[in-house]
């Protein structure tokens, strides 16, 4: 099922130990956003699909029990960076990675690393909710299960179902299918499906981009209180969104060379999600956040 890897190996011991210089490493230099406990710390990541690439060059840290916002016009490779961070790319036969993404310290695309291992500790809901065309109570224990889960099921599906805020809405209908739900139940039952194989991170690639805004405002409250347990990375269009749930925001840009007639994702300045939509050091983010560029 596992396409062979195509990335180049970093140059790094995949051991190596988080950096002990605090500030990230990222572009556009903003020694305030200061990350003591990162879960992810990027460097150099290219990613190129074929000859094109994608985003290059990205260096950042993610911190933990924080919500990071990855934000910028269409294109700009955000959801290629979210993929990047657990090895969903992997599944794209013509895309390749160069640079390292640790993960508490370890190298993720170091050789003996288990991907489908990766992608358990590392989850990811998507833009459009896909539960399994399963019972609600199946949606839930599929996972588990496939990673020979011993323990009481009834109690996981429920706890994942309680920490997802959907089981008040559901727990008398387990065996109801997973497709019977509204939009946002069903993006709830899509996170809780990844709660329940008890991750560390959840990836989310607009994850309410296909809600109306009540469903959109429920998620939002969940993410909030998800941050306790978890570590999010959000992708978002919406730029409310952004400042309203998130912590911590990238900026990304479509950097478009005519000659070559490439465009190429980079990564303009990251830093808190205050400070990114008070006082943006870069020109390009401040034209973005006010609707100047779009
Ligand atoms: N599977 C793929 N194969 C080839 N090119 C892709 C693939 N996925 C994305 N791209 C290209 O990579 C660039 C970044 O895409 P993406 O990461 O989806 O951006 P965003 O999420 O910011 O809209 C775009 O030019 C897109 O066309
Ligand atoms: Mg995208």
């Amino acid at each position: 099922m596992e396409q062979p890897r195509t990335a180049t190996e970093p140059d790094v011991p995949a051991s190596a130990e988080p950096r002990d210089d605090a500030a990230p490493a990222a572009q556009g230099g903003m020694p305030e956003a200061r990350i003591d406990d990162a879960v992810f710390d990027i460097a150099g990541l290219t990613v190129r699909y074929g000859s094109f690439t994608a985003v290059r060059d990205i260096s950042m840290r993610v911190p933990r029990h924080d919500i990071t916002a990855l934000i910028g016009p269409s294109g700009c490779g955000k959801s290629t960076l979210l993929r990047s961070l657990n090895r969903m790319n992997d599944l794209i036969p013509i895309a390749s990675t160069e640079g390292r993404v640790l993960y508490n310290g370890e190298d993720i695309y170091a050789d003996w690393v288990d991907p489908v291992e990766v992608r358990r500790r590392i989850g990811m809901v998507f833009q459009k909710p896909n539960p399994f065309p399963k019972s609600i109570y199946d949606n839930v224990a599929f996972g588990p299960k496939l990673n020979g889960f011993k323990g009481n099921m009834d109690d996981l599906v429920e706890e994942s179902l309680r920490r997802a805020a959907l089981w008040d809405e559901v727990s008398g209908k387990l065996k109801d299918s997973g497709l019977s739900l509204s939009g946002g139940q069903q993006q709830r039952l899509c996170i809780a499906r990844a709660i329940a194989v008890s991750p560390d991170v959840i990836l989310m690639d607009e994850p309410c981009s296909a809600l109306d805004p009540i469903a959109t405002l429920k998620i939002e409250d969940l993410m909030r209180d998800m941050k306790e347990d978890y570590t999010i990375v959000i992708v978002t269009h919406n730029m409310q969104q952004a400042a309203r749930v998130s912590d911590y925001t990238a900026f990304f840009t479509v950097d478009v060379d005519d000659e070559k007639g490439e465009r190429t994702g980079d990564l303009v300045e990251f830093d808190t999600t205050e400070r990114i939509f008070t006082q943006a050091s870069d020109q390009r983010t401040e034209d973005y956040i006010t609707g100047r560029f779009g």
